[in-house]
């Protein structure tokens, strides 16, 4: 399904004192099946744009297409709910997303309601919690006994459930340990590869950006300031720091272990596996007196 936002502007509380604008005439698009990272300072209205896209809040003016739905203004919410299911999204603290009494029943809850008998249901929600990487035993558990990372990968399992064609993630690794959150990461990849699925990564990670997505989109006051892959959009250093923005850290090192050793390179390492290679290939390629 392919995702395009024309002049989507959006103001909160408009007409009031507290009128806030958070996106100003975005015009973008998402082909199916890309994976994009949306990054961008905080407040930059990275959560507002993703928001849209699932209908979650609706345009002030200007319109988002999401396959054949068109969302406006006055676009009614009976319209919006069949595209919801087709669009899962994992919000920022998606434990706020768990409400149920066992984690089975909270993650059956998405396909009960959109009429899939109960059964078949509890079937789909065990083989979601599964492929979320959970063990079986926190079936019949309430939500709120996990762990926070057990948490929202329960809230993801709710998500994955629906078999959505567009899987959005507003800053899912966010208060995970390292390990948890390469693991979450991971699974997303190998869920996309299997359902060959849109992912809309929102994250401040620019590490996790550059080596999951296809594509960057930077945000900054409240409309996109930059979009391309990532080695595109990180050869502009210049303009991430004006950006409020940094290297991915496996790129700041790369360059200063080329920097110290007077190489230089065109290609980007994204990621420690990719550093690694990048400087054993270099020491392969010098002599030692080079080095
Ligand atoms: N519910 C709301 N009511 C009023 N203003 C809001 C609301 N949500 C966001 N805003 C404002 O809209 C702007 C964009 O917010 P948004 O949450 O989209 O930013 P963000 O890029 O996701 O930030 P963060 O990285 O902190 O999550 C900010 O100025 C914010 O204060
Ligand atoms: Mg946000």
């Amino acid at each position: 399904m392919d995702i395009k936002a024309e002049k989507l502007t959006h103001i909160y509380m408009s007409g009031s004192p507290f009128e806030s604008k958070a996106l100003h005439e975005v015009d973008l698009s998402i082909a199916s099946g890309e994976y994009v990272s949306i990054i961008g300072h905080t407040g930059s209205g990275k959560s507002t744009l993703v928001q849209h896209f699932n209908g979650l809040v609706k345009p002030t003016s200007g319109s988002v297409q999401v396959g054949n739905w068109t969302l406006k203004h006055d676009t009614k919410q009976k319209v919006i709910h069949p595209m919801r299911r087709k669009v899962g999204m994992v919000f920022q603290f998606p434990e706020h997303q768990l409400f149920d009494e066992t984690v089975e029943s909270d993650v059956a809850f998405g396909p009960i309601n959109h009429g899939v008998p109960k059964d078949e249901a509890l079937k789909r929600a065990r083989r979601a919690i599964e492929q979320v990487g959970l063990p079986q035993e926190v079936c019949s558990r309430s939500p709120f006994d996990l762990s926070g990372g057990q948490m929202r990968r329960a809230a993801i399992a709710g998500v994955l459930v629906m078999n959505p064609e567009v899987l959005i993630l507003d800053e899912p690794t966010a208060g995970i340990d390292p390990q948890g959150q390469k693991e979450l990461m991971d699974m997303i990849e190998a869920w996309r590869q299997d359902y060959e699925a849109t992912v809309i990564l929102v994250t401040h990670d620019m590490e996790l950006a550059a080596k999951h997505s296809d594509r960057l989109i930077i945000m900054s006051e409240g409309q996109v300031a930059k979009s391309g892959s990532p080695p595109t959009v990180f050869a502009d250093e210049q303009k991430l720091q004006s950006l409020g923005l940094q290297l991915p850290e496996s790129l700041r090192l790369w360059k200063a272990v080329q920097e110290h050793f007077g190489k230089e390179g065109d290609s980007l390492p994204f990621g420690e596996t990719a550093l690694v290679e990048h400087i054993d290939g270099m020491l392969k390629g010098s002599t030692l007196g080079d080095v």
